[in-house]
């Protein structure tokens, strides 16, 4: 695990989109694996920022993202499928045709979980997974107890998962209670993973990840110990209690 220290928020997005950018350039047909939430807000903000200021071209990305709530439709202000429309789709040159998320309005649910599987292999697998982090060490929205070898699925969310989210919500109540979730399996599958945190809030989560070390269900995020292309990016609060910013292999 290659560990990249950034000193804030801000510097993290930017160490961040540079490393996606230059997949991009490398790679001009790359899946990209997409997160939501506060963590990959400013990785986006400088992907567009480069997009506008040195032309990088989206024309022919592909990107999956990893979750959506079950019952939000994709107009709803709290979709993914919104969020990620307004914080990156919209603002740079993305075919809409080629970018999926789960649909979380599906008729058939356990179906839209066994297409989502069957789309990511069409398109050759994921090139780079951006991943952020729960404080409960979830990945996507796998949550503790998930086995590694979960394809995407629909899960129960943990209440501390319904809380941490609630702030984006007019309230708790409002939160949905299933979303639907690329699994481990799908996350180990790609090609590399670039994992970030931001915020003493995470502190404890990255301490767990980066010190302890320890493979277990129980923290969903150690089975990226299990992958041998991992990169973190985390800012100085997030790394406040890790011993050792050297990464093992
Ligand atoms: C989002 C996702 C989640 C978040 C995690 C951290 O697509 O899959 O695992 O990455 O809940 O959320 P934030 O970034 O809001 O702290």
């Amino acid at each position: 695990m290659k560990i990249i220290q950034a000193k804030d928020y801000s510097d993290m997005g930017k160490k961040a989109s540079e490393l996606i950018v230059r997949l991009v350039k490398q790679k001009p047909e790359a899946v990209l694996g997409l997160a939501t939430g506060s963590t990959p807000k400013t990785t986006y903000k400088e992907m567009i920022k480069d997009h506008h200021e040195n032309g990088t071209t989206y024309r022919k990305i592909r990107t999956v993202n990893l979750d959506e709530y079950v019952g939000l439709e994709k107009g709803d202000i709290n979709s993914y499928h919104y969020f990620m429309n307004e914080q990156l789709f919209k603002h740079i040159d993305m075919k809409s045709d080629n970018s999926f998320i789960p649909n979380g309005m599906a008729e058939n649910i356990q179906q839209e979980c066994a297409y989502y599987n069957q789309l990511i292999q069409s398109l050759g697998g994921v090139d780079l997974q951006l991943l952020g982090i729960g404080r409960n060490g979830h990945i996507g929205f796998n949550e503790p107890g998930t086995s590694f070898t979960e394809k995407t699925h629909v899960v129960k969310l943990a209440e501390d998962t319904r809380k941490a989210n609630a702030r984006f919500f007019p309230s708790l109540n409002d939160v949905p209670h299933h979303a639907i979730t690329m699994g481990i399996q799908n996350i180990l599958e790609s090609k590399s993973i670039l994992l970030l945190a931001s915020g003493e809030s995470k502190a404890p989560a990255l301490a767990r990840l980066l010190n302890d070390r320890d493979v277990s269900v129980s923290f969903p995020a150690s089975s990226l110990h299990l992958h041998s292309n991992v990169t973190v990016i985390a800012d100085e609060e997030a790394l406040s209690q890790v011993y050792s910013l050297e990464g093992r292999p």
